[in-house]
């Protein structure tokens, strides 16, 4: 007898499959909502909410041609203050105006004494913390009444005192919240170089059954550092990695972050057909596989 599923893993089976994505980004606006190379969109939802104007129009835009998920900065999930419950009102009403089938935000803390930092800044990697934000997923999960997904950040210098590797404690995290995982391929390409580590092992030690979405995108170079720009193209390693993640969840969405530098349009279009085809030639094998698979079951369980 199989483990019994959670009730994230239950409602996951729910999603609907949303294909290829692009985040809504003010610059791009106009091109993103003429395209037809995107299935669905990403907004970050602090751009719009309790907002009018232009955005409001623009959302509207948006919503009357794509499904809509959010990606929030600002929810600070591993801060210490109590959680903003003006700021969870604010979200939730969002989310249901766009009747967003999941939403998301950074494992990470971006407050402190109610002071926002505009960065994303990494955890301690401790026990209390795993239980303190898992807690607080928790929490913002049966508020907002839809499935929650947490995202690896990219970050620049370990934390001092922390006592697991980072996906250790991403694992507890989820496992513990019974919440999703939107896994950034980039980001996890670009720590395993700044921070020295595989990240095959990296991904080998999450529960990829929890990845709804996916996030990648490209980064740029210093002399000592690569950083997380979303201002330039992918590079093959982190396709690479795409292939090896894509091989070992069922992921809902895929999704190409571009949010500085912008090319020619044309030239996002070209890497969304590229992460189209990736995306759809491994699960058209994967579904071929288990056709296969459940053929060889069915014959070997059939009567004789
Ligand atoms: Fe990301």
């Amino acid at each position: 007898m199989g483990l019994k599923k959670s009730a994230f893993m239950h409602s996951k089976d729910q999603l609907p499959y949303l294909g290829i994505g692009l985040g809504l980004r003010r610059e791009i606006a106009s091109e993103t909502l003429r395209s037809d190379k995107i299935d669905w969109l990403e907004i970050v939802p602090e751009n719009y909410m309790r907002i009018g104007g232009h955005a409001r129009r623009r959302l509207a835009k948006a919503r009357a041609k794509h499904t809509i998920v959010t990606h929030g900065v600002n929810l600070s999930i591993g801060c210490a203050d109590p959680l903003d419950q003006n700021y969870l009102d604010d979200l939730k009403a969002l989310l249901d105006y766009i009747d967003a089938p999941w939403f998301s935000d950074h494992l990470c803390f971006t407050s402190f004494e109610s002071d926002y930092m505009h960065e994303l800044l990494p955890l301690p990697l401790t026990e209390q913390a795993a239980l303190h934000v898992a807690d607080r997923a928790k929490r913002v999960q049966e508020f907002c009444n839809r499935p929650f997904l947490l995202e690896n950040i990219s970050y620049y210098m370990d934390v001092p005192g922390s006592e697991m590797q980072e996906a250790s404690f991403f694992a507890r995290v989820v496992e513990r919240a019974d919440c999703g995982i939107l896994l950034d391929v980039n980001n996890v390409y670009v720590n395993s170089i700044n921070l020295n580590f595989d990240p095959y092992v990296y991904l080998a030690a999450l529960p990829l059954e929890r990845v709804v979405q996916i996030h990648v995108a490209g980064h740029s170079h210093t002399d000592t550092h690569l950083i997380d720009t979303h201002g330039a193209p992918i590079i093959e390693p982190v396709f690479e990695l795409l292939q090896h993640v894509l091989e070992r969840c069922d992921a809902k969405a895929v999704m190409l972050e571009r949010d500085q530098n912008f090319p020619d349009f044309v030239e996002i279009e070209n890497e969304l057909d590229i992460i189209r085809k990736m995306v759809e030639s491994t699960y058209s094998c994967k579904t071929a596989r288990n056709i296969c698979d459940s053929t060889i079951v069915n014959d070997l369980v059939a009567p004789l």
